[in-house]
Order: structure tokens, then sequence, then C-alpha cells
């Protein structure tokens, strides 16, 4: 059997989140579902990033301990993907017990293997700010560019990361696999780092203690990316077990936002190497969410919070959104016109329209209840291609093709209904043939949508009288044609997607 392990980032608790961390969740649950779908073994993690210096200021400012805020804002993460209809498989805290003995047991293996070492960090440190600068940072010749107050000379003993002894490593590595990171231009950005030259990197620091302490030296505190990148293997039992490591890391999939690529395409696969474990299989790229030109953030004046598009347009359309208009690995502006648009084309116009008119005539001409589908029909053919090139573009981890396909044959369905006109033929044999294709339509819809709206999809299965869920199904077989069985007792309900005046 198949497996997919997909990742989201972990999130930092600073604040609550947005409609941009939202959007790699929601591609990240879409890919999982997709994958159960065709019958592989998910396992899907997303969780929250919670050490490190930024959170422990935000907590002071509230008057906090580090871990009471944390306590606080990490379940605002879990509560925004569940209004979501996310179904992530686990939920990782980096302050979780079983995280802390994950980072120790993989940088002792990297200090093991000879990859950390001490030596004297000496630069130009601005103390309210709590860390160096460049001199070429400073304004005015030594003061801080932010406090405006002079920096001070500082020397601290800090582990390293012998990052310099990875680069061809790297580099070999990149040129064996080249599917690793997608899209390409993403992959060259990471290769073309490498090549630049890497220096080796400070890991730890003795000015905070909000973090995992160093095993072999308890007056360090790692520094929060090297902890966080290891959330990775840990929830799924580095060190621990074994057994269950090795079967789930060789299938890793990261999704990432595009600003943290070097962390995930550099830092992250030669630490794997330094620790002796294979780096990870594949690491999908993508583009920011633009709220006039610039990315949504939590300092962007009108950052928008999930709950508060769900309520205007219900979770299903917010989904659809995010998955059709903004492919993975391109930007794209968020509006509240563009996801208007595309509710009432696509939402209302197609998908809603076809199950309602479909469900209406099969009340007035067949007694309510599902004729067969034509075995011959034109729609049968279409089908075939669709679910084939939805397979492709799920497959390529792109779920606007996969979408944009299904989107073909709700309309070639409409079109076809609206040149049959079963609304104004005789009852007999030639509206049943009409109508049990669309029925059959529906279900092959109902299938293939289920990864991105999976409560539309399950309504739509339950109206057209089909036993179980959608979710159960798997494809291709289950989207090959004539399997809606006839005979059924089809329900005409109120309108999944009412028209929107805005
Ligand atoms: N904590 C680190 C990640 C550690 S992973 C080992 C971090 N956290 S974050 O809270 O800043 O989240 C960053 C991620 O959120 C991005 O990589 C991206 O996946 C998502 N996004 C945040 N804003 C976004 C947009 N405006 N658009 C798209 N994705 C966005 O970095």
């Amino acid at each position: 059997m198949s497996r997919f392990f997909v990742t989201t980032p972990i999130y930092y608790v600073k604040d609550a989140p947005h409609v941009g961390h939202a959007y790699t969740t929601v591609n990240a649950d879409a890919l999982a579902r997709w994958h159960r779908l065709i019958g592989d073994d998910v396992f899907f993690l997303t969780g929250t990033d919670e050490h490190g210096q930024k959170v422990a200021r935000a907590a002071e400012e509230q008057g906090l301990d580090p871990l009471a805020w944390t306590d606080q804002m990490s379940p605002r993460f879990a509560e925004a993907w569940a209004g979501l209809d996310v179904a992530n498989d686990d939920f990782i805290r980096t302050t979780e017990p079983r995280h802390r003995a994950s980072v120790e047991r993989f940088l002792s293996a990297i200090y093991d293997n000879g990859y950390i070492f001490k030596d004297s960090y000496r630069g130009l440190y601005c103390v309210g700010c709590e860390r160096y600068y460049a001199t070429d940072e400073l304004v005015d010749g030594n003061l801080c560019p932010d406090h405006r107050t002079p920096v001070e000379e500082l020397e601290e003993e800090n582990y390293f990361f012998r990052l310099s002894a990875f680069e061809d490593r790297l580099v070999e590595w990149y040129a064996a696999n080249p599917g690793i990171v997608v899209p390409e231009s993403k992959r060259n950005e990471a290769l073309s780092f490498i090549k630049g030259g890497l220096k080796d990197i400070s890991i730890t620091r003795t000015s905070i203690d909000w973090g995992v302490r160093v095993p072999w030296d308890d007056e360090h505190v790692f520094y929060v990316w090297y902890d966080a990148l290891i959330n990775y293997v840990t929830a799924i039992g580095y060190g621990e077990d074994p057994e269950r490591f090795d079967e789930w890391w060789p299938s890793v999939h990261h999704i990432i936002g595009k600003e943290i690529i070097r962390f995930h395409c550099v830092w992250w696969p030669a630490m794997c190497m330094a620790a002796g474990i294979e780096p990870p299989a594949h690491v999908q790229v993508h583009g920011w969410l633009l709220l006039g030109g610039d990315k949504m953030s939590n300092s962007s004046v009108n950052r928008i919070t999930p709950a508060s598009l769900t309520e205007e347009y219900g979770v299903d359309p917010v989904r659809y959104h995010l998955l059709r208009d903004i492919p993975l690995g391109s930007d794209g502006e968020f509006s509240a016109e563009g996801i208007s648009s595309r509710y009432n084309s696509d939402l209302a116009n197609n998908l809603g329209n076809l199950l309602s008119r479909v469900t209406t005539v099969v009340g007035s001409k067949c007694g309510g209840v599902g004729p067969v589908p034509d075995p011959s029909s034109r729609l049968a053919d279409v089908a075939g291609t669709v679910v084939a090139d939805a397979v492709a573009g799920w497959g390529a981890s792109r779920p606007d093709l996969g979408l944009e396909a299904t989107w073909r044959l709700i309309r070639e369905t409409n079109a076809e209904l609206e040149i049959a006109e079963p609304w104004k033929a005789e009852p007999g044999p030639g509206v049943d043939a009409v109508l049990g294709s669309a029925l059959e339509v529906l279900r092959i819809v109902a299938i293939l949508i289920v990864p991105a709206m999976p409560a539309t999809a399950r309504e739509m299965w339950r109206r057209i009288g089909l036993e179980g869920t959608p979710e159960e199904q798997r494809l291709p077989e289950a989207g090959s044609w004539g399997r809606y069985p006839g005979g059924l007792t089809v329900e005409k309900g109120a309108p999944l997607f009412p028209r929107r005046k805005d």
C-alpha cells in the first residue's frame, strides 16, 4: 500500500491564525483527503511552533509566562482548522514532552556524529531586540535601526552546526532526485543558494531560556528553528518507535510557504543527513496569499480570519476558493469580489443548479425515483476524460487543475440538459435516460469534490439516494460510468448555494 505523510509548517502562536495560514492547511487537508480517496494510507500532521524569542516576547506583553500564553493560543489554531473541516491526524505542539525528547535525541545524534561544535560568536548586539546586527544594518554608525540606541559588542559561546560539510552532499542529492522540491523554480533557488557556499550556523543561545535545553550543556537553549523542524519526525516516532518511523518517513510531503525554503530545502536535509536519516522525500513550495499586493500577515492592517470568511460564505465555498483560485506554487490576490464571483459562477450557477434541476425533474417526471444511467450517453466519455484529468491534476499536487476538470463535467451536463429539456418532455424512457445519466454525473462529481468540499459531497450523495458516504469510495474504479444503481429515492432539498447579490 502507498503511504502519504503530509505536513504543514507548524505555526507561530504569536497571534491567532489568518487566511494565509488557512491556505496552507486547507491545501494539505485537500491533498490528504485526495490520497485517502485513491486508497493511500495517510497521515496528516499540523501543529504549533511555541518556543523562541518572538513567542516569549508576545507572552511577556500579555503579562503571562510563555507556557500559559501558548496554552491559550495553540487551541485557537486547532479550532480554526476544525472550523474549516480540516481532518488532521495529529496536532503537534513543540512544548509537548514527546517533542522535547525527540529534539534531544535528534540533536544528540548530530553531536555524536561530530557535526556540532562549540565556538565563540562575536557580534554587535542590541539588547532591546535581543539579536545581533550586521554592520550594514546599523544606522548612523552604531545605532540599532529599531531602537536607535547604540549596539554593544558582545561575545558569546555558541554551538554551531557544521552546515558547510554538507555542501557537496546536498548538491549531489538534488542532482540525484530532480523532483524533490517543486516547483522547479524553487528547487533552483535552493540549489543556487547551496552552490553559493554554505557557512556553519549558530544553533544555540544562552541569552534566552524559552526553548529546549541542550542535553549535553544546560546553559544553552536550541535556537527555535532547530527545534521546530524536528517536529516532522517527532510525530512519527523518531527514536522511540523505529518501525513506525521507517514506515512513514520515506513518504513525507512537506508543504511550505516560499519564505521558508532555506530552512526546509537546505538546513533540514543537511540536519537529516547529519543525524543519519534520509532527507525529506518531497517539499512542495507554495506562493503567498496577497492583500492589495502585499503578503497577508499578522501585521497586515486587514488580516482576515478564517472564521469571518466562513460565516460570510460557508465552509465549503471558502475551501473551494482557496484551492481553485490560487494554484499551489503561485501567489494570488485575495479579494471579496474574487470569492463572490467564484461562488456565483461555479457553485450557485453550475454545481448547485445542476443538483437542484436534476432532483426537481426526477421529482416531477420520475415520481422521485432515480432512473439508471444511459450506458451510451455522450457524458460517459466526458466523465472518463474528466476523471483521468482530475487524477492527474490532484496527483501533481494541483487541486486547481483537479477541480477545473471536474467543473468541465458539471458544465457539459448542464449544457446537455438544456438541449434535452427533460422538464418539458413527457415522462418515459427518453427522459429516464437523460436523468439517469445526470444522476450518474452527480455521483461521480460528489466523489471528485470530496477533497475540496467534503460536506457538500456528502449532502449530494444523500440527496441522490446513495448509501454510505462518498469518502468511502475508491478512485479510479468508483469513477467509472454506470454505477448509479437507479431505483433510489431522490430528494429535492433547499438550494446548496443560493446566489449571492454582491
Ligand atoms: N514557525 C515557522 C515554521 C516552522 S516549520 C518547521 C513559521 N511559522 S508562521 O506562523 O510564520 O507560518 C508560516 C507559514 O504560514 C508559511 O510558510 C505559509 O505556509 C503560511 N502562510 C503565512 N502567511 C501566508 C500567506 N500570506 N500566504 C500563504 N501562506 C502563508 O514560519
